[in-house]
């Protein structure tokens, strides 16, 4: 499973990126705005830290202007991948994309129907809002099962990028129902390491080890 940083912020991108454990980033407009930055000036930082896929949103609502928009996006760095939102233009412009050979993220997934016609499109990832199902009182992670099965049933190469995570079970819970990946908030990212029981243990070892006077070097 390829696990994504869900953020603008380089800093921080620095720090996580430094597990060898980030195998890439999306972005999306809303985390551009939070940022206060040029995007452009952004998406090249991040392109930098970062070897994999760096998703890069459009934000003309017009196949045209996906079009134009996402070409411009695409010279920042090789890595950058067209992140364009799951609409009748978007998948217009994402068929033309992988024409061009333009890797496409195609998001705000929030239907199996939907991320059918991504994969028809050519869509590189798809990109389901798991977290956003669960606020609205659905079931973010059945979403996840159903696209699988679909994908699955006729071969797509589409990625399934499970997105909008709230918690590591949400990751735990995408990789057991076999997402390609998963793209992490920040704070999420960094409780996938912790567990009480690891710190205790750990604590209780440590304590044991200094009773007996020894040095490993
Ligand atoms: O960036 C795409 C997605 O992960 C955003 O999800 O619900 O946290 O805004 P959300």
């Amino acid at each position: 499973m390829q696990l994504f940083l869900d953020t603008t912020d380089v800093a921080v991108l620095k720090d996580m990126a430094a597990t060898g454990l980030v195998d890439g980033v999306t972005t999306n407009p809303s985390l551009i705005a939070k940022s206060g930055r040029n995007m452009l000036d952004v998406i090249g930082e991040i392109c930098a830290v970062v070897e994999g896929p760096v998703s890069a949103e459009v934000a003309a609502a017009d196949t045209a202007g996906m079009l134009d928009e996402g070409r411009r996006l695409s010279t920042i760095a090789p890595n950058v991948v067209v992140k364009v939102p799951l609409t009748r233009d978007g998948l217009i412009a994402t068929r033309e994309f992988a024409r061009e050979g333009i890797l496409t993220n195609v998001t705000l997934c929030f239907s199996a129907s939907q991320a059918l016609l991504a994969a028809k499109a050519g869509a590189s990832y798809i990109s389901p809002f798991i977290g956003r199902l669960d606020d609205h009182g659905a079931d973010g992670m059945d979403l996840i099962t159903e696209i699988r099965t679909i994908y699955d049933n006729y071969g797509f190469d589409t990625e399934i990028l499970a997105a909008s995570i709230r918690t590591p079970a949400h990751v735990a819970q995408a990789a057991m129902v076999g997402a390609d990946c998963a793209t992490i908030p920040p704070d999420v990212f960094q409780a996938l390491f912790k567990h009480p029981l690891t710190e205790k243990g750990l604590d209780q070892f440590l304590k044991d080890w200094a009773k007996t006077g020894q040095s490993i070097l």
